[in-house]
């Protein structure tokens, strides 16, 4: 983390008329374990709808993406996380004899070795070129070899961008690939909020933890005072517009000192500090994004429940 920038990011979210501070920064050693403990919640649904696409239609979804088992191509996830989804789909490219490169490319060498493990649990003669670093400095260096190339991009991450953000976002994958390379973009579908809203707001308080964290990492990085027993959690959700919000809530009038800039913050009872945005996506909204960028759609899978989608999007 650049300290100067996580500086003028907490002021500048702090000074705003509606407070706010950047998700990005959720991610720490404790924010990190908090978000394993949140994909395994019983109300955080994505990453096991996700999960039985990867398990019930990777056959499908090697079809989709053309692979043949004569062509070497290479398969690059950014952000792969502990890799559970995609062993469903290595587990059947190996078995069937595809010839390709598995390069997963995490922010956390600590994490690439967690996947590297399970993987060899699973797949004990595999090999992974893991690549630890930013993803696109890692997929610059990858991009001049002329092999096909496949993305994934799991778990609906982008959706803690804004649309304009992740033109800019898919438009920078796109600049690293070839025309006829594909991306696999993982997205959470709009549904209900009675679904949603849960797993923003679980009832075991791990959301809850996973967001107030936030206060406890400007605390220990920029000296400051937040007692995080007068804060709480809530999330927000409107179905027509398919954005979830989570937001710190201050539970009494308070002031908090943030001693590494010098200042000190106001907060009054009630006051929120908005902190995410999770996208949910219909394909309508996925083609609005895509516009300015050089993607194109050539399929979907989704769970039976049809509460998650990877689509396959392909470079024009
Ligand atoms: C990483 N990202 C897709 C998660 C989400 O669903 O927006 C982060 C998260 N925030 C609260 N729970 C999970």
């Amino acid at each position: 983390m650049n300290l100067e920038q996580f500086k003028t990011d907490i002021d500048n979210g702090l000074n705003k008329e509606s407070k706010t501070l950047p998700s990005k920064y959720f991610y720490d050693k404790k924010g990190d374990s908090l978000f394993v403990e949140i994909m395994n919640l019983p109300e955080y649904y994505l990453t096991r709808s996700e999960f039985e696409i990867f398990n019930l239609k990777s056959s499908e979804l090697i079809k989709k993406l053309g692979l043949k088992t004569t062509t070497y191509f290479e398969l690059i996830e950014l952000g792969a996380g502990d890799g559970s989804k995609t062993i469903e789909l290595l587990k059947p490219l190996v078995s069937k004899g595809f010839d390709f490169k598995y390069t997963p490319i995490d922010i956390s060498a600590n994490t690439l070795s967690v996947l590297e493990n399970n993987i060899h649990a699973q797949l004990p003669t595999f090999k992974v070129d893991k690549l630890a670093g930013d993803y696109f400095n890692q997929l610059g260096r990858l991009k001049n070899t002329p092999h096909p190339k496949v993305i994934l991009f799991l778990g609906s991450n982008i959706g803690n961008l804004t649309d304009e953000k992740s033109s800019l976002f898919l438009n920078e994958i796109a600049r690293n690939l070839n025309s006829r390379d594909k991306l696999v973009l993982g997205l959470d579908l709009r549904k209900s909020k009675s679904i949603v809203l849960p797993a923003y707001n679980d009832s075991s308080g791990v959301t809850k933890a996973f967001n107030l964290n936030l206060l406890n990492r400007i605390n220990t990085t920029l000296d400051a005072n937040f007692n995080l027993n007068e804060f709480s959690h809530t999330a927000e959700y409107e179905e027509q517009e398919g954005v979830a919000r989570s937001f710190i809530l201050s539970k009494i009038k308070q002031e908090v000192r943030v001693n590494a800039l010098g200042k000190a913050y106001q907060f009054d009872k009630g006051e929120k500090i908005h902190t995410e945005i999770s996208r949910k996506y219909d394909d309508k909204i996925l083609e609005d994004i895509l516009t300015p960028t050089c993607f194109k759609i050539i399929g979907k899978l989704t769970d039976k429940k049809e509460f998650f989608a990877d689509y396959i999007l392909e470079k024009r």
